[in-house]
């Protein structure tokens, strides 16, 4: 059995992503991210999770350089992200998938991973088939256009797309938003797989207990701040954590 105090640990001595008490916000003076901090390991499966209007997306836009960061720090290995554009930022080594907005409804599969690896020079045609490999729906698919995919091949295509670049750290928002129950295991397996061949991946997640089954580790945010973090398993049996954000135990009160 692993003891979840020291693997923590490890993976923090190894972290390819941190994130320290960063505050972040749309209108300066008005954070929505007041000093969040995490670590994402090398291959790790991290998830955070917490109510709506936590500021979950709004901190995995700060990292991406989508929304600006007013103070704290963001490194990706030991480079500094902060003042970067999402462009240097994806240059360094970030791959984001949006929650919306993921993939070209217009260009057909293939037309979409060539744009998510127009940096590529002869290195284009091996990822294309690694795509493919990785993806074997979308291989069979890749003359049609993005909007004839289901839910689910869409956000392969999106992680498909994100991975062309060959990120360190995979960043998504709600990857199983509106998917049907299979296919959000389907996509918690692959993200789980991709974790396991060396890619740190974080996701935002709102099926909480879905994201801890899959995760390593967990980070709870209310509120723009850390709530709690921990071994996901741990988290996923802790009956303050199901009570009050897994939706078990007690009724929900009214809001
Ligand atoms: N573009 C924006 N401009 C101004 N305020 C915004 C913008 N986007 C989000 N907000 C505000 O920031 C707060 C946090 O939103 P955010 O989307 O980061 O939360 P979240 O934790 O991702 O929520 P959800 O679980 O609903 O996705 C909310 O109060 C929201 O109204
Ligand atoms: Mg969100």
């Amino acid at each position: 059995m692993s003891a979840p105090a020291s693997s923590t640990q490890g993976a923090q001595d190894a972290a390819v992503l941190r994130v320290h008490e960063l505050v972040a916000g749309y209108v300066k003076g008005m954070p929505i991210v007041k000093g969040a901090s995490l670590q994402v390991g090398a291959g790790e499966l991290v998830a955070i999770i917490g109510p709506n209007g936590a500021g979950k997306s709004t901190l995995m836009k700060a990292i991406a350089g989508l929304v600006t960061a007013e103070s704290g720090q963001i490194a990706l290995r030991s480079a500094s992200l902060l003042g970067l554009s999402p462009d240097q930022i994806m240059r360094a080594g970030l791959g984001f998938v949006p929650q919306t907005g993921n993939v070209f409804a217009t260009l057909t599969i293939h037309e979409n991973l060539r744009v998510g690896g127009y940096l590529l020079g002869a290195e284009l045609t091996q990822r294309l088939e690694r795509a493919y490999t990785m993806f074997p729906a979308l291989a069979a698919k890749r003359r049609d256009k993005a909007r004839t995919l289901s839910g689910g091949q869409r956000q392969m295509l999106a992680i498909a797309r994100a991975l062309m670049t060959d990120p360190s750290v995979l960043m998504l928002d709600e990857p199983s938003a509106g998917l049907a129950p299979m296919m959000v295991q389907e996509v918690f397996e692959s993200l789980h797989r991709l974790s396991r061949q060396g890619v740190s991946v974080l996701m935002v997640e709102q099926n909480a207990k879905g994201a801890l089954q899959h995760s390593d580790r967990a980070y709870i945010l209310v509120e723009g701040g850390n709530h709690l973090e921990g071994p996901a398993q741990a988290l996923l049996h802790d009956p303050a954590v199901g009570a009050a954000f897994l939706g078990q135990g007690r009724r929900r009160e009214a809001a």
